[in-house]
């Protein structure tokens, strides 16, 4: 089988992003660095360059923002949302990481998710439904890629074990897997004749947890950022984040929640083993195969910093993993 491995994982930014997206992206951070800005452009301007989250097609778009939950604090700034909507991974839509204006092809209504495996019953639920179940709240989230890349989100979501408890698992299950949409008429890469490159690609992009990583505090389900409904390029309308983890355990527009007791095997590692497992833990001290971990570049600076273990969020995560030595945990 011909694997083409993710070309972003194997390049360096610049060579991974287009040259026209590349140079937008420091014209970008120059005029944040020179205003000071931290957070966003208005609503309207974002909206006008074709990449705003939706407002009136989108109608959550009122519920926010969201009170913020103090417990939840960032070691450094908030990248600004400028350029966190301008650099993203999103697969379905292309190997770089502009792929915020193909991402807005993506019909976020009618949206529902399919709640199936070892449940008491499955159902399907409207993501609007879900929405009127749970209680929303923000959390700063520090968010790193395994590429060695970083960025803090002030993300809106609700917690994991919500949708948990709504879904009324049976003890037997052990797992919790994510699967995206599939649908080759919005996302060219799944439509092997437009985007050879994804042909070998196990498409529909799938992630799973322990059903104690989906029940840990941390975990959350992201329905918004910035204090607006989620922009399509993040993963609109219903999203993971687990912060511990490299990013892409943080499945996007997710359509089917199924609970298992075999441990699901993730996108990427159907695609590339050796290099990406199931547990994906963030640890400097562990290389991928084909470059450090030790440090990240923070988005939106000129910095690199130490990455730290769990991505500093030990004291919430670290027990999971106790006495797991024969694992893989980091990778
Ligand atoms: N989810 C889907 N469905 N498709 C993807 O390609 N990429 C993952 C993750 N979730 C991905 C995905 C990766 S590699 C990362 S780093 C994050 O999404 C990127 O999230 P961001 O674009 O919001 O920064």
């Amino acid at each position: 089988m011909l694997i083409k491995r993710p070309k972003g994982w194997e390049l360096s930014e610049n060579l991974a992003t287009t040259e026209e997206a590349f140079l937008n992206r420091r014209e970008l951070m120059k005029a944040v660095a020179a205003t000071g800005a931290t957070i966003a452009l208005p609503g309207m301007a974002l909206a006008k360059s074709g990449t705003g989250a939706s407002t009136s097609a989108d109608p959550s778009a009122h519920l926010y923002p969201v009170k913020r939950n103090p417990k939840f604090k960032l070691d450094r700034a908030l990248t600004p949302e400028p350029i966190n909507i301008k650099y993203n991974n999103f697969y379905e839509f292309g190997g770089t990481k502009a792929i915020s204006n193909a991402a807005q092809a993506l019909k976020i209504r009618p949206w529902s998710v399919k709640i199936d495996g070892m449940v008491e019953k499955p159902f399907r639920i409207g993501f609007d439904d879900i929405l009127k179940q749970v209680q929303l709240e923000e959390r700063l989230y520090r968010h790193r890629c395994v590429e060695a890349w970083s960025m803090t989100v002030p993300w809106s979501g609700f917690p994991l074990s919500q949708l948990v408890k709504l879904a009324r698992p049976l003890s037997s299950a052990k797992y919790i897997s994510f699967e995206t949409f599939q649908d080759p008429k919005i996302a060219p890469a799944q439509n092997p004749p437009s985007v050879p490159w994804a042909y070998a690609y196990p498409w529909p992009y799938r992630e799973g947890l322990t059903m104690a990583e989906a029940n840990n505090d941390l975990s959350f389900m992201v329905t918004g950022a910035y204090g607006k409904s989620l922009h399509k390029q993040f993963g609109a309308p219903l999203r993971l984040h687990v912060p511990w983890k490299y990013g892409f355990k943080s499945i996007k527009s997710i359509v089917r929640i199924t609970f298992t007791d075999k441990r699901p095997v993730s996108f990427w590692e159907a695609v590339q083993a050796r290099e990406y497992g199931f547990w994906a833990n963030v640890n400097p001290k562990v290389s991928h195969p084909r470059w450090s971990q030790a440090t990240e570049r923070v988005l939106g600076t000129n910095k690199r910093v130490p990455t730290l273990l769990y991505n500093g969020y030990g004291e919430w995560v670290a027990h999971m993993y106790k006495g797991m030595k024969g694992e893989k945990l980091f990778m």
